[in-house]
């Protein structure tokens, strides 16, 4: 598997890491035995660049986590992240930067991970309330304490990303990329190029949707979290089945998984660019960390270029 090293202090994750959240919480029943295997399987084959928050669950995503780094913490490359409240009953209480509370997120995320030290931190959504030089500056008192390695940003702005790397540098920017979220490339990709920061893709299989297994509501459980964001309404999943149609295409010439030719698309698009598919299921895991970025020549990396630019997706992202 191809290494990615995140922003220049030097943070080397594999280009396909384990996105975590469904375990816990968003997308339907889940079970912490059968997802305490499949951790033991991910590190076992090397897929060990894991992704959580605190808000996952809430909390309950991060002490799963914490059960499965006994007596093997150095083996894993944690990213875990803080900004966005939640109440024990899941309750949304909003989003905060302030310093007081990037420090007591902090010692609370170590305790339930059962561990010392994050490698990476992130803030999951900017606050705009607080100066971002501010939240930053907490961050960067962490890492002097040891409690964090290295600090990313979640969908922050190209503005925002540089007034935070003036701060203290950042090693990554975590946003949302796939073959129908590319809004990105635009301005703030190029801008953490610039700043030498690295970009770890979340959600490139579009939330499951590009994998084909998901054609109509009826196939996500009720209380299934997708079921109430606009891309997941029928007449968005009708429309945005065309998108899903041309990746079959080519996974079928290839003899592939469409899965496989929505994540190698992202991954090509650069060695600067790691990538945190979820997955419940060990089937799922070892077919995304099969993929490479080559899987896909460089004239179909073109035409699904073409293709995802040219077509109208029908529904935000959130
Ligand atoms: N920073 C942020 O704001 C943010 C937001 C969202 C997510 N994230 C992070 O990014 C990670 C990944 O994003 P995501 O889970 O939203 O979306 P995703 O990785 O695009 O898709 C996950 C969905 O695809 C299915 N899947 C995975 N591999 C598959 C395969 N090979 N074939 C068919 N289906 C497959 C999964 O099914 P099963 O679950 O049934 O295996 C799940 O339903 C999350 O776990 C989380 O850590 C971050």
């Amino acid at each position: 598997m191809r290494m990615v090293k995140l922003g220049q202090q030097g943070l080397k994750v594999p280009a396909v890491g384990l996105g975590c959240m469904g375990m816990s919480d968003f997308y339907g029943h889940s079970d912490d035995t059968e997802s305490l295997k499949l951790l033991d399987e991910a590190l076992e084959i090397g897929c060990n660049f894991w992704d959580t928050a605190d808000m996952y669950g809430p909390f309950t995503n991060e002490a799963l986590l914490g059960k499965a780094l006994v007596n093997r913490r150095e083996k894993v490359i944690l990213a875990t992240k803080f900004g966005i409240k939640r109440g024990q009953d899941g309750a949304w209480l909003g989003i905060s930067g302030s310093p007081e509370y990037v420090k007591a997120c902090c010692d609370a995320s170590l305790k339930r991970l059962n561990t010392d030290y994050i490698d990476l931190y992130y803030q999951h959504r900017l606050d705009p309330e607080v100066p971002i030089e501010e939240t930053i500056g907490a961050m960067a008192e962490l890492v002097r304490a040891g409690k964090i390695r290295y600090i990313g940003l979640s969908e922050a702005s190209a503005k925002d990303l540089e007034k935070a790397h003036h701060t203290h540098p950042v090693s990554a920017l975590q946003t949302e990329f796939s073959l129908w979220s590319r809004d990105v490339e635009e301005s703030i990709l190029p801008k953490a190029r610039e700043l030498g920061i690295g970009f770890v893709a979340y959600s490139p299989l579009g939330r499951g949707f590009l994998t084909g297994t998901i054609k109509e509501r009826a196939d996500l459980e009720p209380g299934d979290w997708r079921l109430s964001t606009p891309r997941f309404s029928e007449e968005a999943m009708a429309h945005n089945q065309k998108l899903v149609e041309k990746v079959k295409e080519i996974a079928t010439e290839k003899d592939i998984t469409p899965s496989q030719v929505a994540l190698a698309w992202v991954l090509a698009k650069g060695d600067d660019i790691a990538t945190i598919p979820g997955t419940r299921r060990s089937k799922y895991l070892n077919l995304n960390w099969a993929t490479q970025a080559n899987i896909l020549s460089k004239n179909e990396q073109a035409e699904l270029d073409a293709f995802s630019r040219d077509f109208k997706i029908v529904g935000e992202r959130y």
